[in-house]
């Protein structure tokens, strides 16, 4: 066995194969921070509502979270920004160990792989993704996992461009970051990170139209489209023109660091987009039409969007740590090793 984990600015997910199926388990990276009261404590002891008590304060963690600060009438406050660990949010690690816990699990066995996502440091920003790299990873070596980082670009080519020998541009569309990597045949050649995502297309959308920024969220996820036919001047005319903004601000970065000497001449790829970002209808069309136009020193065979926008990362972690356990294991392959499991059951 073996584990993928996206740890995202918004939603942390794991994958782990049970039989052919991919299991994901997902939580909101998010916390509410409420008074202790009789009330609280009667709902939290009739469910399995993540949470923390310390003192007179519980922490709820994970998509309960969101519900109790209906309820509670506070705010959600979240554990990452940009695509790190916030530095502007106290208590930001205990509630990431919380959520990370609940969704790997304990490990089956000691020094079990789990991959984790990290992002490539940002080129717009000067922040530093080291310390919140290790500081996920020493969740987990304290769990009992055999934790590796892996590129979070890198982690789409694995999931979604097997079938063209791991070789292509991969981009994660999160919220807190936009990551992108090519790969040739798995070796990356090139990646980075710019600190935009969809956090920053509400937040933009949000101060152009007056709009508080969960209101203009809830519309961009509910049935928003990359139409531009639809509300000039409304909200979802401000997310049409910052969705374009953002898609125009990766492909000039990508022209930007790709450098031709990296790139074989006559070079032709496909291209990946993924992430919860990726996913209003248009966005891929969009995002063709505006690299075509782009001068890049490759070909783009075509640009495809995966079925599961939101399990991208950490199933291409999976794929990753399964591969990387079958080499430490001797060189089975994956599918004697299930056949072995089914006859022994
Ligand atoms: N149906 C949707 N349409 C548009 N945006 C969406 C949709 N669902 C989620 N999102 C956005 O995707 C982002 C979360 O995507 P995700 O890939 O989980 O990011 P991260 O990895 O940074 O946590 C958020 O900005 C969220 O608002
Ligand atoms: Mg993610």
């Amino acid at each position: 066995m073996a584990k993928g984990l996206d740890v995202g600015t918004m939603n942390i997910l794991s994958a782990q194969q049970e039989g052919n199926e991919t299991v994901f388990v997902q939580q909101r990276n998010s916390f509410v921070e409420i008074e202790y009261s009789d009330m609280a404590e009667e709902m939290l002891s009739r469910s399995d509502v993540l949470h923390i008590r310390k003192d007179d304060k519980v922490y709820v963690v994970g998509d309960d979270a969101l519900n109790f600060a209906n309820i509670f009438n506070k705010e959600t406050r979240r554990p990452m920004k940009h695509g790190i660990l916030s530095a502007d949010e106290k208590s930001a690690i205990p509630m990431m160990k919380l959520i990370i816990e609940q969704v790997v699990g304990s490990p089956e066995f000691p020094n079990e792989k789990c991959y984790f996502s990290t992002p490539a440091d940002p080129i717009d920003s000067d922040l530093s993704t080291l310390y919140h790299q290790k500081t996920i990873q020493s969740f987990l070596d304290e769990m009992g996992y055999d934790a590796e980082p892996i590129n979070e670009g890198m982690s789409v080519i694995y999931s979604d461009l097997a079938d063209n020998d791991f070789t292509g541009l991969g981009i994660s569309f999160g919220a807190g970051m936009t990551n992108v990597c090519l790969a040739y045949y798995a070796v990356p050649v090139m990646k980075f990170s710019v600190a935009r995502g969809g956090d920053w297309i509400d937040e933009q959308a949000a101060t152009a139209t007056g709009t508080p920024v969960d209101k203009v969220t809830s519309i961009k996820e509910d049935d928003f489209e990359l139409d531009f036919e639809t509300d000039v001047g409304g909200v979802e005319g401000a997310l049409s023109i910052y969705y374009e903004n953002l898609l125009d601000y990766v492909i000039e970065n990508i022209a930007k660091e790709v450098d031709e000497e990296d790139v074989e001449e006559g070079l032709d790829v496909p291209v990946v987009v993924t992430g919860g970002t990726s996913m209003p209808d248009g966005f891929t069309k969009l995002f063709e039409r505006h690299l075509e136009e782009a001068d890049i020193p490759f070909s783009i065979s075509g640009v495809h969007e995966v079925d599961e926008a939101m399990y991208s990362v950490a199933r291409g972690g999976l794929v990753a740590a399964r591969s990387d356990e079958e080499d430490r294991g001797g060189n089975d392959t994956v599918d004697e090793e299930e056949e072995a499991e089914a006859a022994a059951e």
